[in-house]
């Protein structure tokens, strides 16, 4: 099954508006066409416009990094995902773990954020991912399922979905799983994913790995049968380390 992979960008809290010059830098490194990856860079929600502008002709996608479930309301210092889309942004990372983890973002919470962003025409990025703890303990893929249940769970269309696999220990520590840890947890996924809607609609499903991914190991991991690309934090930054990562896919 043909699928373009995924090259994404998480910049988090980081960035100003002299980013904007980003996406033109990035395709004088990596030219549009030079291989068969989308790409897609995730700015803090402030430069959301500015970057679907800066990037218009160069075949460079933009997201955002959350959205809330509303469409409006009394909901002090959200965004709602038409809001998202109004920018002309294409797709919204939901259910980071430092979400998850700081601003106490539960699975019901993501589902219902999921099923309002495609609501407003985005696609999400769904993430999903164990804690250090739960990994050593054995119930890395009973959590990372739970996950993928309750986070999808109700109207959610498997045709417009992204899924992100990053393990709360590998994110922003230089720390990453074995191949084949990745390669069990993806297929792990995709089998979940088959459950949820069905075999040939979870096969067109990509399904991300991030958590410390970088130029000196991207080749090998964006090798694996069920990884689809990559969402990248730290590496995606500056774009010369983005495009190396852009190059091994
Ligand atoms: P990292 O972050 O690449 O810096 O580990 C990945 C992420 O949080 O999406």
């Amino acid at each position: 099954m043909y699928m373009k992979t995924l090259i994404a960008a998480n910049w988090k809290m980081h960035g100003d508006l002299s980013w904007v010059q980003k996406p033109a830098e990035f395709r004088k490194l990596y030219p549009a066409g030079a291989g068969q990856v989308e790409v897609l860079l995730c700015p803090p929600a402030h430069m959301l416009l500015a970057m679907v502008r800066a990037a218009r002709g160069l075949d460079i996608a933009i997201g955002a990094q959350n959205c809330h479930d509303k469409a409006s309301g009394a909901y002090t210092g959200e965004i709602s995902a038409a809001m998202v889309a109004e920018t002309g942004a294409d797709y919204v990372i939901l259910g980071h773990s430092e979400r998850r983890e700081m601003f106490g973002e539960t699975d019901a919470f993501i589902a219902a954020k999921t099923k309002a962003a495609q609501g407003a025409g985005l696609t999400p990025i769904v993430c999903v991912g164990e804690r250090r703890a739960e990994r050593e303990a054995g119930q890395a893929e009973e959590i990372v399922g739970a996950q993928i249940a309750g986070s999808l769970a109700g109207e959610i269309d498997g045709a417009n979905l992204v899924v992100a696999y990053e393990p709360v220990w590998a994110i922003g520590t230089g720390l990453v799983p074995t191949l084949e840890d990745i390669a069990i947890m993806h297929d792990h996924i995709r089998g979940c994913l088959a459950r949820r809607f069905d075999e040939a609609t979870a096969r067109k499903i990509r399904i991300l790995y991030g958590g410390s991914v970088k130029p000196a190991n991207a080749k090998d991991i964006l090798a694996l049968v069920d990884v689809n690309g990559a969402l990248i934090g730290g590496a995606s930054l500056e774009m010369d380390s983005l495009a190396d990562i852009a190059r091994q896919a």
